[in-house]
């Protein structure tokens, strides 16, 4: 399967502090945001990597994280001319991807979940990680059944069917670049993932799976703050040998030990 991490945008929720820099490049504990997406997918044995980046930070990321040589795999770079939609990265992407599964992850989003079992088990249609938050009007809201089968998807509504987030990290099959082509942009001008995994669900494709682990979209100032303090946790408990979270970034898949980066 290949991976695809979203870090374009400008990051304007955050100004000042991406006023000279990208959101996915400021500091989370000891480690640049991006590092924990993309130890989510290296943990969960994805070695073939896009990273998508707006034009005017391409340098950045390319001097921060190079060949992938260092982290044991690939990396490939694109340029999001515009932040036209989190579902634009399957057009962006579909040479690299080539006609293969893929999962797509947003630069901002933190996991504490190891995904291996879910990719390995993965074979059709589309899967997203679900997590119940307080505040579902700011995400895209999942509704399921008693036996977690979704039942409607929705972004941003107004009045949320559920308590559950659709989570920034997304399995596709092979199907997905041609889906993405027949997306047209909604009323804030971009290309919705939620009507991507809309058109999954109408075909009776789309599976969701709640997050047992910890989430954060590290896109506001409180849930940026809040990465850091969480992080910083895990890595303190890691110390005293509390935690099963630890992973050295060039060695990520052999130990049993785990940590976020
Ligand atoms: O974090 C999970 C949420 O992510 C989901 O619940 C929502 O359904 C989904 O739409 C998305 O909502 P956000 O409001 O968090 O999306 P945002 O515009 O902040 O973009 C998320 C990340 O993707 C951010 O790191 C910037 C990057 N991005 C965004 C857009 C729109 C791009 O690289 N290119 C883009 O065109």
């Amino acid at each position: 399967m290949k991976g695809i991490i979203l870090a374009g945008g400008s990051g304007t929720r955050l100004h000042p502090l991406t006023k000279v820099t990208s959101k996915q490049l400021l500091p989370i504990y000891d480690k640049p945001m991006i590092y924990y997406p993309l130890n989510t997918l290296l943990r969960a044995g994805i070695r073939d990597i896009l990273i998508i980046v707006a034009p005017e930070r391409s340098g950045d990321f390319l001097n921060l994280l190079g060949s992938g040589k260092e982290f044991g795999a690939r990396f490939t770079y694109e340029i999001q001319d515009k932040p036209e939609g989190l579902a634009q990265a399957l057009l962006i992407g579909e040479q690299f991807i080539a006609g293969d599964k893929c999962a797509l992850i947003l630069g901002d989003n933190i996991y504490t979940d190891d995904f291996t079992a879910a990719i390995s088990n993965f074979e059709k249609g589309a899967k997203v990680f679900a997590k119940k938050v307080p505040d579902p009007e700011r995400f895209g809201v999942i509704e399921m059944d008693e036996n977690g089968k979704v039942i409607s998807m929705e972004e941003k509504p107004e009045h949320p069917k559920s308590f559950y987030a659709q989570t920034g990290f997304y399995l596709y099959d092979e199907k997905a670049c041609r889906l993405a082509k027949s997306l047209r942009p909604s009323e804030r001008g971009e290309l919705e993932i939620v009507d991507l995994n809309n058109i999954y669900l109408a075909n009776g494709e789309l599976q969701a799976e709640v997050l047992k682990g910890e989430w954060i979209d590290a896109g506001t100032f409180e849930s940026l703050h809040q990465a850091s303090v969480i992080v910083r946790e895990h890595e303190l408990g890691m110390k005293d040998g509390r935690s099963n979270l630890e992973v050295k970034i060039k060695r990520p898949l052999s130990s049993k030990k785990e940590s976020l980066i």
